[in-house]
């Protein structure tokens, strides 16, 4: 295993050169830049993201001016990336490199892993890209790529196998550490991808590859076995008025115990008998904003979820209202619930 991993850079490094994709925030090494892109592509694929990172980039040009930036205007610039979070988490980070780094991005790995809305992945790939650290950047796409070449049959969703690849790769990381994590994605993206057959015969490491010698690469990754979970359909009533929103507190005992969350019921309702659904609970519905599917995983149960953003007349009914604010500190929403919270400015 350690001799395919020692043979990557040569392999890989030529490569990337020769076939890299032009994309826009390949063309320089800023950090804000790398960070940005980072972002939008975690959950976005390439094609959508290259626009809305251009039109970021023209209207909040630098860290102080993200910083500084207006949430509605910050709101305009995500719209249709979805999952808000990242950029309020983005708004957040940049007001921390304001005030505890100077305005400078940190450069060391601690540092940049502890702002908001940055994980390992992440600061991997801006130590990497923009600093030239030997930190990797390990994905699903990485991930894949590894137990192809090393037929290694880890279930790809086992934590500790992330943690294995991370350490492998310091090992063998070149001093164009930046080329050589954008090698790595750039090779699961374009050679070995996820939905189709690998282009072994196009791969810069075909020569070395288990899969690819063995004919093996397609049983890779290897995926745990599935828990067959009942699944269960709920509507969610995310309920505000004069900027509180109302939640109930679960049952002391059974699933999420003494928890806080919006308030639900069984079965999935149309808008028409969701709005009654609303009166029935002494409320006076004013408007049905928005709806959203969202599902959440337990071991044993799957809720699919379907949520509805609706404004009332009256902040009463059994229900505590709290501010954003409140919920953002104090109230222990569980995710499941809290996946609608985070969508709650797209309202
Ligand atoms: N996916 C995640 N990071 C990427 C990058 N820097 N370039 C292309 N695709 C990516
Ligand atoms: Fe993937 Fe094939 Fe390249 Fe191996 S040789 S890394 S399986 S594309």
């Amino acid at each position: 295993m350690e001799k395919i991993f020692d043979r990557l850079p040569e392999a890989l490094l030529p490569w990337y050169q020769q076939n890299k994709r032009d994309l826009p925030w390949r063309a320089d090494r800023e950090p804000y830049h790398i960070w940005l892109s980072e972002i939008m592509l975690q959950q976005t694929r390439v094609e959508a993201v290259k626009g809305y990172y251009c039109r970021f980039l023209d209207a909040l040009p630098n860290i102080e001016t993200l910083a500084q930036a207006d949430d509605g205007l910050l709101h305009k610039l995500w719209e249709g990336l979805g999952y808000y979070s990242r950029v309020r988490n983005l708004k957040r980070a940049a007001q921390v490199i304001m005030e505890r780094h100077g305005g400078r991005f940190p450069e060391e790995y601690a540092q940049v892993l502890a702002l908001p809305g940055i994980g390992e992945y992440t600061a991997g790939a801006i130590c990497s890209i923009a600093f030239h650290q030997g930190t990797p950047a390990v994905d699903g796409n990485v991930m894949r790529v590894v137990s192809r070449l090393t037929e290694n049959a880890t279930p790809i969703d086992d934590p500790s196998f992330k943690k294995r690849i991370r350490l492998a790769l310091e090992k063998v990381y070149p001093a164009e550490a930046g080329a050589f994590t954008q090698a790595l994605m750039e090779l699961g993206a374009t050679i070995c991808g996820p939905n189709w057959k690998p282009k072994c015969e196009e791969c810069p490491c075909q020569s070395f590859c288990g899969g690819a010698i063995h004919g093996t690469a397609e049983r890779f990754p290897v995926k745990k076995p599935k828990i067959s979970r009942r699944i269960e359909e709920r509507t969610v009533f995310i309920l505000y008025c004069e900027g509180k929103y109302a939640l109930r507190k679960r049952p002391d005992t059974g699933l999420l115990a003494g928890l806080w969350q919006f308030p639900d019921v069984v079965g999935w309702l149309e808008p028409e008998a969701a709005l009654e659904e609303v009166g029935r609970l002494s409320l006076r519905p004013k408007e049905l904003r928005r709806q959203v599917h969202r599902k959440h995983v337990f071991t044993h149960i799957q809720w699919q979820l379907r949520g509805y953003y609706i404004e009332v007349a009256e902040p009463v009914g059994e229900f505590r209202w709290f501010t954003a604010e409140e919920i953002n500190n104090e109230a222990a929403l569980p995710t499941a619930y809290r996946q609608f919270w985070e969508e709650i400015e797209d309202v």
